[in-house]
């Protein structure tokens, strides 16, 4: 099925001013006093912290061995795919390597990178299945100098269930990336709304995990499990899995709910919660018709720069 395109949304690569009714300011958050720099975007103000900003990264002299993020959330529609883009984009931006790996076999992330996935022959499927396919068989370069994609689609459902008699099933993925680590410097998996065994795949190859959360009356819920999940992969298959971060998500600064829940998850979370808040903003659904980050899309809007405020600090942690 090709992915609808039902508009061409304009590209604007000015400043945010004609935002529609969707798109608001983190700047009116905490107070009612609107901060004209763009750089507070995203700042801590949100959970009425004040802390420095991270600080611009160098590009790094070499490249590798990469560090393995699990973008994870079991709940759906939270912002892991369009964080996993924007944050791998706007980590390349810094100069970094980038894999994203897209694990999830709605093939979302392929999408919003403007692949088809149905098209593919080869995807992360064929190489956590098939003897003799390599990673590089699959890697797609996208159109962000220096991040490429592990596009998947569909046919891996078919491996969620064949795993299941597998040898090492929960490694799969983890000896799929072993090979390309030494080419990046991050390798960001989006993963798929459930804590079945693509996930624990993807949390027990990974470094640290980075959990979006959306600013939501249920966001809360279902996170005990994710943290109990993490905590026994931990135990049994990864002593190494950390605990990245947590990012607040769909932020409607207009909302005193949103401002609440925000509070709760810096009270649940707190240093573990990213000063880098992404905005609910119409900017992100035109991103996925475009097929492109939001980075390239609309550089200088507030959602680019949450992202890049989230890299850095993502470089810094
Ligand atoms: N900050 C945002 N503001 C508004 N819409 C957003 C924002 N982030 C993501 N979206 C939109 O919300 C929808 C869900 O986002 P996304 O696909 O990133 O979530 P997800 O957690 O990966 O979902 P799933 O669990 O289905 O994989 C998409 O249509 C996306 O364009
Ligand atoms: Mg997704």
């Amino acid at each position: 099925m090709d992915t609808p395109r039902p508009f061409e949304p304009r590209r604007d690569p000015g400043d945010d001013e004609d935002f529609g009714a969707e798109d608001v300011e983190i700047d009116s958050v905490g107070d009612s006093a609107a901060v004209a720099d763009d750089s507070a975007v995203g700042s801590d103000r949100a959970g009425g912290r004040h802390r420095l900003s991270a600080p611009v990264p160098q590009p790094p002299a070499e490249h590798g061995p990469a560090r393995v993020i699990a973008v994870a959330n079991q709940k759906g529609g939270v912002g892991k795919t369009t964080s996993t883009i924007n944050l791998g984009a706007a980590l390349a931006e810094y100069g970094r390597r980038v894999l994203l790996v897209d694990f999830d076999p709605q093939g979302a992330l392929s999408v919003g990178l403007g692949v088809q996935p149905h098209q593919l022959e080869t995807t992360i499927y064929n190489l956590l299945m098939e003897r003799g396919v390599e990673a590089d068989d699959v890697i797609l370069p996208t159109t962000v100098e220096g991040m490429d994609l592990l596009p998947s689609n569909i046919d891996l459902s078919a491996a969620e269930v064949q795993l299941v008699t597998e040898v090492g099933r929960e490694q799969a993925l983890g000896r799929a990336l072993k090979r390309v680590l030494d080419r990046y410097d991050v390798v960001l998996i989006d993963c798929q709304p459930s804590l079945g065994l693509l996930t624990i795949n993807a949390l027990a190859c990974a470094d640290s995990v980075l959990i979006p959360l959306a600013c939501e009356f249920f966001s809360l819920r279902g996170v005990a499990l994710l943290m109990d999940t993490i905590d026994k992969v931990t135990d049994r298959l990864n002593p190494d899995l950390t605990l990245l971060g947590v990012l607040a998500t769909m932020f409607d600064p207009r909302t005193l709910h949103t401002r609440e829940v925000h509070q709760r998850v810096v009270e649940a979370f707190g240093d573990k919660v990213f000063d880098a808040v992404i905005n609910r903003t119409i900017r992100f659904p035109e991103t996925t018709v475009a097929g492109e980050p939001i980075t390239t899309w609309a550089p200088n809007s507030n959602g680019a720069e949450a992202y890049r405020l989230l890299a850095r600090e993502v470089l810094a942690r």
